[in-house]
């Protein structure tokens, strides 16, 4: 079994684990991290509940699933998550999600991320396709994402349901032969 561990700058990546279930709750039980998630804020056990799931399939051959915490890279505090997926029938392809504490927001953390889960996965994965989808309303998520260099590919309509209705969905996405490793 091989553990993820992905750095650059200040951050860096690695799997999460049984220990980190009270700091990814104080993310994913939040409401503002949740507003533009297609989720209510998790509980305690349904963020244990993902934590399982993401330990699961770390030994899944072949690997599709990476969950992993988002690591201030001097105090290796965990201050945030990111998720990639790979699509099982095209796996040259992977959607990413993530999301910071919001103590770390506007500061350009978040487009730092999106620098490192695109060198993780076209650099360490070898993927050929990244792409994130995002609320309508979810301008730091816009932002940091073209800010990286992913473009906007256009809108999936009622792409989610969410506590408050369906929601669109926009999606960015960078290539591997058109990403400059910014
Ligand atoms: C999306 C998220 C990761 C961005 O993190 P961040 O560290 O605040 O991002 P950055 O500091 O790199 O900011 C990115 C851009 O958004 C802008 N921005 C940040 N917060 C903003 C706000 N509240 N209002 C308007 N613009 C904002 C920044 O100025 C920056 O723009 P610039 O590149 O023109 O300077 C963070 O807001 C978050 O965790 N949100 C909750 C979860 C979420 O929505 N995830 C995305 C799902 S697709």
């Amino acid at each position: 079994m091989r553990q993820v561990v992905w750095n650059r700058d200040r951050l860096g990546l690695r799997d999460v684990t049984e220990a980190d279930v009270p700091a990814l709750h104080a993310i994913y039980g939040d409401p503002t991290v949740t507003q533009h998630m297609p989720f209510a804020p998790r509980t305690l056990g349904e963020v244990a509940d993902l934590v399982d799931e993401a330990m699961a399939a770390v030994c899944a051959q072949p690997r599709l699933l990476y969950v992993m915490a988002v690591v201030d890279a001097e105090r290796r505090d965990l201050i945030g998550v990111a998720r990639l997926s790979i699509e099982s029938e095209h796996p040259h392809s992977a959607e990413i999600g993530f999301g910071l504490h919001p103590d770390v927001w506007g500061r350009g953390v978040g487009t730092d991320l999106v620098r490192l889960l695109l060198s993780f996965g076209f650099k360490e994965l070898g993927l050929h396709r990244i792409w994130g989808a995002r609320s309508p309303a979810n301008l730091p998520a816009q932002l940091a994402m073209l800010t990286a260099g992913m473009v906007e590919e256009g809108r999936i309509r009622h792409h989610v349901h969410t506590p408050h209705g369906w929601r669109d969905s926009i999606v960015h996405s960078a290539l591997e032969d058109e990403w400059i490793d910014r």
